[in-house]
C-alpha cells in the first residue's frame, strides 16, 4: 500500500487550498472553520514567539516591540526523516529557504505588501511551512494580539502562554481561554519564564493543576533569555538547556519528563492527530457539501465554461474530490504514514 499522507498534512493542504481559491463554505460553517488548528495566545512579551521557535528549533520570527505580529501566520510544521531543512511561503511556492534569516525577513517583507508601512493589521494569512527532522507534524497559528474571534470557533485548540512571573489566573491568555473555553476541553496552558520567578517560590500550583484546572496538563517552558538572544545562543542548545533546567531542577525535577518545549510539541501534535480523526466524518460531509454546491452554480452559470471563476470552480471540485477520496481511506482504518 502507499504511504499515506499524515493527518495534519492533509488538512495542511485543504487549509492551503482555502487560502488560494478562498472559502467555498456557502451558508453554516466553513470548510476553514471545521478544520482543527492550533492558536497561540498570550499578552504581550508572554514568550509566544519564543515558545513557537522552540517548537521549531529555529529562530525566524520577526523580533521587535509593539505588535510585531501583524498578519495571522500560519505555521505548518512537517516533519522529514532526513535531509537538510527547508522553508517554504505559500505566497512563493518555488522558492526554497535554508536560510532562516531569510524567512524571517520574508514574512516581515509579505506583512508589508498586505499592510504597507504603517502599523496596521490584517486578518489576511501568510501561510510558511516547514521541513525538518527537529520537528513534529503539527499547525499553529500566530495571531496578531488577542483576537477572540479566531478562538471563539469550537475547532480551535487554544495554547495559552502565561509568564510564571505574573498571576496566572489574571494572564491575558487565561482570561482569554476562560471566556471562550471555560470547561477547558481545548485549551493547552503553557508556562514560560519560570527560570525569572523569585528565589524560593515555584509554580507547581499552576503545574500541577491547582491554580487553575484545564482537562489537559500544563506545561512548563524555559525558553531563552533576552541576554540568550543577543548572544544568539543556538535554538537546539537552548532545547537542550532546557532540558536539563528541569532535570536538575528540585521544584520540577518529579516532573521533567512532561515538561519543556519538545514534549509540548508532542503533546500538542498527537492531540492535533486525535481530534482530526474525530472530525474525519464531519470534515468529509463538509467537502461533500462543497461539491454539491460547487455543481449547482456550474449549472446555473452553464458548463463547459471558459471564464476564469468557472475554472477556479473546477479547480476547487477536483481538490474537494481529490481530498475526500483521501479522507476516506483514512475512515476506512488506514493509518497515517506520519505515525510510523
Ligand atoms: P511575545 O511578545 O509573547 O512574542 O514574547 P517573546 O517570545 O518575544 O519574549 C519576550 C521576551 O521575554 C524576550 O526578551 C524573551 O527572551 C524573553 N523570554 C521569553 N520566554 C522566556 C523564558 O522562558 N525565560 C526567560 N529568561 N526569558 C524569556
Ligand atoms: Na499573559
Ligand atoms: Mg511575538
Amino acid at each position: 500500500m502507499a504511504t499515506m499522507e499524515s493527518l495534519i498534512g492533509l488538512v495542511n493542504r485543504i487549509q492551503m487550498a482555502c487560502t488560494v481559491l478562498g472559502d467555498h463554505g456557502g451558508e453554516g460553517m466553513s470548510l476553514w472553520e471545521a478544520l482543527p488548528t492550533v492558536a497561540v495566545v498570550g499578552g504581550q512579551s508572554s514568550g509566544k514567539s519564543s515558545v513557537l521557535e522552540s517548537v521549531v528549533g529555529r529562530d525566524f520570527l520577526p523580533r521587535g516591540s509593539g505588535i510585531v505580529t501583524r498578519r495571522p501566520l500560519v505555521l505548518q510544521l512537517h516533519k522529514i526523516e532526513r535531509g537538510t531543512e527547508y522553508a517554504e511561503f505559500l505566497h512563493a511556492p518555488r522558492k526554497k529557504f535554508t536560510d532562516f534569516a531569510a524567512v524571517r525577513k520574508e514574512i516581515e517583507d509579505e506583512t508589508e505588501r498586505v499592510t504597507g508601512r504603517s502599523k496596521a493589521i490584517s486578518n489576511r494569512p501568510i501561510h510558511l511551512s516547514i521541513y525538518s527532522p527537529n520537528v513534529v507534524n503539527l499547525t499553529l497559528i500566530d495571531l496578531p494580539g488577542l483576537t477572540k474571534v479566531a478562538v471563539e470557533v469550537p475547532n480551535c485548540i487554544i495554547l495559552a502562554i502565561s509568564p510564571a512571573n505574573q498571576d496566572i489566573a489574571t494572564s491575558d491568555a487565561i482570561k482569554l481561554a476562560r471566556e471562550v473555553d471555560p470547561t477547558g476541553e481545548r485549551t493547552f496552558g503553557v508556562v514560560t519564564k519560570l527560570d525569572l520567578m523569585d528565589k524560593g517560590t515555584n509554580c507547581l500550583d499552576v503545574l500541577e493543576g491547582r491554580s487553575y484546572r484545564l482537562q489537559h496538563p500544563w506545561v512548563g517552558i524555559v525558553n531563552r533569555s533576552q541576554a540568550d538572544i543577543n548572544k544568539n545562543v543556538d535554538m537546539m542548545a537552548a532545547r537542550r538547556k532546557e532540558q536539563e533546567y528541569f532535570e536538575t531542577s528540585p521544584d520540577y525535577g518529579h516532573l521533567a519528563p512532561k515538561m519543556g518545549s519538545v514534549y509540548l510539541a508532542k503533546l500538542l501534535s498527537r492531540h492535533l492527530e486525535t481530534v482530526i480523526r474525530q472530525k474525519i466524518p464531519s470534515i468529509v460531509a463538509l467537502i461533500n457539501k462543497n461539491i454539491d454546491d460547487i455543481n449547482a452554480e456550474l449549472d446555473r452559470i452553464g458548463r463547459p465554461i471558459g471564464t476564469d471563476g468557472g475554472a477556479q470552480l473546477y479547480t476547487i471540485l477536483e481538490l474537494c474530490r481529490a481530498f475526500d477520496r483521501v479522507f476516506k481511506e483514512h475512515l476506512d482504518g488506514g493509518r497515517p504514514g506520519g505515525d510510523r
